[in-house]
């Protein structure tokens, strides 16, 4: 079996010393993100700073120094989580996979009363078990510290200090330590919850790929308990997506929490004011204006609230509030037989309403409704495979062109 890659810094300390942050090395992570919104994700690590970006299903791999993974953390608004690769190598059987695990000097990275959860995903593999290698992996870590210190982690599966993630392909093994904790979309702004919220990754990910940055009005025109406007204030502001959270990496033995101070220090000073006029929302629901104002005020805060337009109406009776801009929603997904009755009676209403009043406007429907294009009357310029948690889901987009009667003939079903 080759030598596993391997981060240096633990191996370069001893326990004795606090463990410094490996500025200068080069390592590898890989963030995990809603299916869908890999570019997205993509191109905001480019943006970080990130080297070596490769895609896959479901995930962005990338290089670049540590304190990079932290300010992923930090700032990325569609990630789901950050992992920091410890050791990489070829496995035929479960044992090398045990070896592997042991290459990794874990007593330096985190102290034995941390409690741990490993978890082990695969493709192609042709190990039997799965949870067998999560059982090889949790006794390495538990072994290395055993003769490190005579004393060693317990694991919890619920809310563990340190998640080690194995990734099996046919031949290779990867583990990695999970830098985040909990998963990023848990931002902490959410402290109440409405039926089928969005998850905050997925809202955010679906302004960016729609091109939002805050630079033109954008309605939410069924807000729920408001995921996709305060994700919007965030954008809109320069708000770190991290700012109100902790992260597992605080807990490391070599974390530097005066550099970190400096990136949450520096994140703060950069938050600009929002725009009046730019964020618009609205639900038939009073209990979900009442929800999305609180989660909005747990953001921007009270004063800056009163410049967010939030309405109390059927969409179907809103009043465009600009020329031109962004429609970003996510309707009733109707997953029951009557429920999905109800909505369907409902889209000829919302497809006559986007008609009148949205010419000039972008309108994005996020929904598992294959048919809702047809029940509003318009065919959708694209359509983007997303999924919401394990829902298949279409991101429809319908460019509403201003007033005239060709373009709404041509954008018709036949
Ligand atoms: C799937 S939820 C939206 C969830 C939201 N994206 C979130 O993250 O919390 C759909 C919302 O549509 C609202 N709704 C249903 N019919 C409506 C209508 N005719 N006009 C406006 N809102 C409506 C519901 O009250 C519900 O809050």
């Amino acid at each position: 079996m080759p030598l596993p890659k391997q981060s240096s810094p633990p191996q370069r300390t001893t326990i004795a010393v606090k463990a410094k942050a490996p500025t200068k090395s080069i390592d590898r992570f890989f963030a995990p993100c809603p299916r869908g919104l890999e570019q997205v994700l993509a191109d905001e690590l480019a943006s970080l700073g990130a080297d070596h970006i490769s895609m896959t299903d479901g995930g962005v791999g990338f290089s670049g120094a540590f304190e990079l993974g932290q300010r992923a953390c930090l700032w990325s608004r569609v990630a789901s989580r950050v992992l920091w690769q410890v050791a990489d190598g070829e496995y035929r059987v479960e044992d090398d996979i045990y070896r592997l695990a042991r290459t990794v000097d874990w007593p330096h990275m985190f102290a034995a009363h941390h409690t741990i959860r490993v978890e082990t995903n695969a493709i192609r593999s042709p190990l039997k078990s799965l949870d067998f290698v999560t059982l090889k992996v949790k006794d390495a870590i538990v072994d290395k510290f055993r003769v490190a210190m005579n004393s060693r982690p317990s694991v919890d599966t619920s809310m563990p200090d340190m998640r080690i993630f194995v990734f099996l392909t046919e031949y290779r093994a990867t583990i990695y330590l999970d830098l985040a904790g909990e998963a990023l979309f848990k931002r902490g702004y959410r402290r109440e919850g409405l039926a089928a919220p969005l998850r905050e990754n997925l809202a955010a990910g679906m302004l960016l790929l729609k091109g939002w940055k805050g630079d033109r009005p954008l309605l939410d025109a069924m807000c729920g308990s408001g995921t996709i406007l305060t994700e919007a204030a965030m954008i809109a502001m320069k708000i770190a997506p991290g700012l109100q959270r902790t992260f597992s990496f605080e807990k490391l033995r070599f974390f530097n929490a005066s550099q970190f101070k400096y990136l949450r220090d520096e994140s703060r000073e950069n938050i600009g004011q929002l725009a009046r006029e730019l964020i618009y929302g609205n639900d038939i629901n009073p209990a979900a204006i009442d929800t999305t104002s609180r989660h909005l005020q747990n953001v921007v805060g009270s004063e800056t609230l009163k410049r967010i337009s939030l309405t109390n109406l059927r969409a179907e009776a809103i009043t465009r509030p600009a020329e031109t801009g962004l429609v970003l929603s996510n309707p009733p997904y109707g997953e029951r037989m009557e429920e999905l009755a109800d909505l369907r009676a409902w889209y000829p209403a919302l497809g006559a309403w986007m008609k009148r009043e949205l010419s000039g406007w972008t309108v994005c429907f996020i929904t598992a409704d294959r048919d809702m294009p047809s029940g509003l009357g318009f065919k959708p310029g694209k359509k983007t495979p997303l999924y919401n948690g394990a829902l298949d889901c279409r991101l429809f987009e319908f460019q509403m062109y201003a007033g005239s009667k060709r373009t709404d003939r041509e954008q018709r079903e036949p």
